[in-house]
């Protein structure tokens, strides 16, 4: 650790602790520590020559509908096997000790509900039985990869089981008007839902301190999201090995892994 990066790490961390309210915004790197890649990594194998923004949308889902579930059914298998982290122990963590704090999350894979379950000691591991106080302090953008939603009705259930998509022929459907089920997760070019956006929005422009840990930044809106907190005269935070647009923004930059840096940067004791 290099001695510029342990006085912004100590400084923010101070900072946190001293801020009234705060808000996180997490991406896919919080999660590349349990051993699922991030999005603008170079995609493995088989899937190398496709881009998500190729294959994450509804347009592929209409020209491919099996492709587009192989490579969901290859990411679902991986989400299933792993587990939660540091970094989402740490941010579960703060958000059982800090009621005034919000995590905002673009990732999909649950990893951040099963620590806050965990956290809050709910066997279950579904956040659904968390409080509501609770729960509205979760803020999931992108929707949620095991699950699973139909095309043309309003049928949404949990689903993390294997899917066969060989072929058109096989693809699930929905029990209730027979259209093909899809992912529950938000593509680009469709919206995000409103009321989530709007608390996320709120939540930053209320925050003293917006932590960003592990995303690119470059995806809107969630992207915009800190620069709320800019807005009202808040500072940022930003945990990642990489710069992003975001760097020359951030008060504080610590530079390393989002399992090794927030345990430290959100300890509350
Ligand atoms: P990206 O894959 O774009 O970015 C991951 C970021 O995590 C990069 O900035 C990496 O430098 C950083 N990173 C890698 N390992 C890390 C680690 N161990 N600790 C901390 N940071 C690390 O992922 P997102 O920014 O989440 O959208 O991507 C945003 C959205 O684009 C996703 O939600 C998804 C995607 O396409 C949808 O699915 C709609």
């Amino acid at each position: 650790m290099g001695h510029d990066r342990r006085d912004q790490l100590t400084e923010a961390a101070q900072a946190i602790r001293e801020a009234k309210e705060v808000v996180i915004l997490t991406g896919a790197g919080v999660s590349a520590e349990s051993g699922i890649p991030t999005f603008r990594d170079a995609m493995e194998g088989l899937w190398s020559r496709y881009r998500p923004e190729e294959l994450a949308t509804p347009e592929a889902f209409r020209r491919d509908p099996a492709l587009v579930w192989r490579w969901y059914d290859m990411r679902r298998r991986g989400v299933v096997a792993c587990r939660p982290n540091p970094a989402h122990e740490a941010v579960a963590h703060f958000l059982r000790e800090r009621s005034s704090a919000t995590l905002v999350t673009q990732n999909v894979d649950g990893l951040h509900q099963r620590a806050l379950a965990g956290a809050w000691g709910v066997a279950s591991g579904d956040v659904a039985e968390l409080p509501e106080s609770v729960r509205v302090r979760i803020l999931t953008l992108h929707g949620d990869i095991l699950a699973v939603r139909c095309v043309a009705c309003d049928y949404l259930r949990p689903d993390q089981d294997p899917v066969a998509a060989e072929s058109d022929h096989v693809l699930p459907r929905c029990p209730q008007c027979d259209q093909l089920l899809r992912p529950a997760v938000v593509w680009f070019g469709e919206m995000l839902d409103g009321p989530t956006l709007e608390a996320a929005f709120e939540a930053a422009a209320r925050a003293d301190i917006c932590v960003v840990a592990g995303t690119s930044a470059v995806v809107h809106p969630a992207a915009s999201i800190p620069e709320m907190t800019l807005r009202s005269g808040g500072r940022l935070v930003e945990v990642n090995p990489a710069r992003t647009p975001l760097s020359g923004k951030a008060y504080w930059r610590v530079t390393g892994s989002a399992g090794e840096v927030l345990p430290t940067l959100l300890a509350t004791g």
